[in-house]
């Protein structure tokens, strides 16, 4: 059975939260700001006297416009993605407590850490590689409402894992882990067993819910999925109710194209796969352990391979090769209609930056 994260209630849960000079209770007239069970995030802007029932769209800046004849409330896509359409029967105070229409989360996988700071793996010194992808993705669009760190945190030193906790420990956002192939259970139990980090069971944020799994072989670079684990996983899917899962582990499911790669994959994909297929809630799996970008689509889930924090693997190579690609992370937008957008960054300046794609998998 998979635990649910405790650690991240305060985080995850729904906050409603009125804005700057906001009554302390919801107007007469207003509709609740929760709509479709997305999440409400205070921003500083002053609320305003509606002169009128109707429509008021309100973005980032403040700007709100009244739309007329429009008779329910309902999300809307502005451009600063921030956005909410709130409908009013009777005229009076409009609380902006701005809706979120998607759950942010960025991912980062393989570090790879050593005890030692400068040393490195097949070329890369992996933690000054993954000092940069993170200073990078603060730099672009932070803070997301959590990340995700998709095993081979250590490069099989467990000395590596104090430097995992003090670099992902500072950000003040919720860390989920699972472990891969060149962990140390024992010490990363040890090491991760506080807030900020989760490890295994799942946590939910807005409408998803995020479920992360062990699909470590001691001794072992393949993977497999433990009867426990399948049957937590099916029980954390069953029990999702009316939220979409993105199901995480470290080893990949599915075929890579890549003879010496596809050797050591999760052995027992077929069971996994058959425990996704039997629930529809599921949009997407995500995977570490292969080094590259991966992106398909199959039976309407999203699946997702994502570049490691060091050094990459060359995509659709038989024998083992090393891709000159820089550091790499990704970033996924989940939305509460069950679609996400998820980005690939590449951490390099001569590189073409990333490759965005949308998803169909709704
Ligand atoms: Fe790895």
């Amino acid at each position: 059975m998979l635990n649910r994260c405790s650690a991240l209630e305060a985080g995850a849960a729904p906050r409603v939260q009125g804005g700057r000079g906001a009554p302390e209770r919801r107007p007469a007239g207003v509709y609740p700001p929760c709509i479709h069970g997305v999440s409400p995030k205070r921003l500083k802007v002053p609320s305003v006297r509606a002169g009128r029932a109707g429509l008021f769209h309100i973005i980032r800046s403040g700007v709100h416009i009244i739309r007329r004849g429009a008779r329910f409330p309902r999300l809307s896509r502005a451009r600063d993605r921030l956005a909410a359409t709130w409908f009013t029967t009777v005229p009076g105070p409009v609380c902006y407590a701005v809706l979120m229409s998607a759950v942010r989360i960025i991912q980062f996988t393989d570090p790879h850490l050593y005890g030692g700071e400068r040393e490195s793996l097949r070329g890369v010194a992996t933690l000054p590689a993954l000092n940069a992808a993170l200073a990078h993705a603060r730099a672009r669009d932070w803070p997301p409402q959590a990340l995700l760190v998709t095993g081979d945190l250590v490069q099989d030193d467990a000395e590596g894992y104090p430097h995992f906790r003090r670099v992902f420990g500072a950000l003040g956002l919720p860390v989920l882990c699972l472990p891969g192939n060149h962990d140390e259970p024992e010490a990363m139990q040890r090491e991760l067993s506080a807030k900020p980090f989760v490890l295994g069971g799942f946590a939910d944020f807005g409408r998803w819910r995020i479920v992360l799994l062990d699909s470590c072989l001691p001794g072992s670079a393949s993977g497999a999925l433990s009867a426990q684990a399948l049957a937590g996983l099916a029980e954390a899917l069953a029990g999702a109710g009316t939220r979409h899962c993105m199901v995480c582990l470290h080893h990949h499911p599915v075929p890579m194209g890549s003879r010496w790669l596809d050797r050591v994959g999760l052995t027992n994909a077929a069971e996994f796969l058959d425990v996704v297929d039997k629930h529809s809630n599921v949009r997407a799996i995500v995977w570490g352990h292969v080094h590259q970008s991966y992106d398909a689509l199959r039976k309407g889930v999203r699946l997702l391979g994502t570049p490691s924090t060091c050094a990459q693997f060359l995509p659709n190579s038989d024998d083992f090769a090393i891709d000159r690609r820089p550091p790499g992370y990704r970033t996924l937008e989940l939305h509460a209609d069950g679609s996400l957008l998820t980005e690939v960054v590449w951490v390099a300046q001569h590189c073409n930056g990333s490759s965005r794609s949308a998803c169909s998998a709704a």
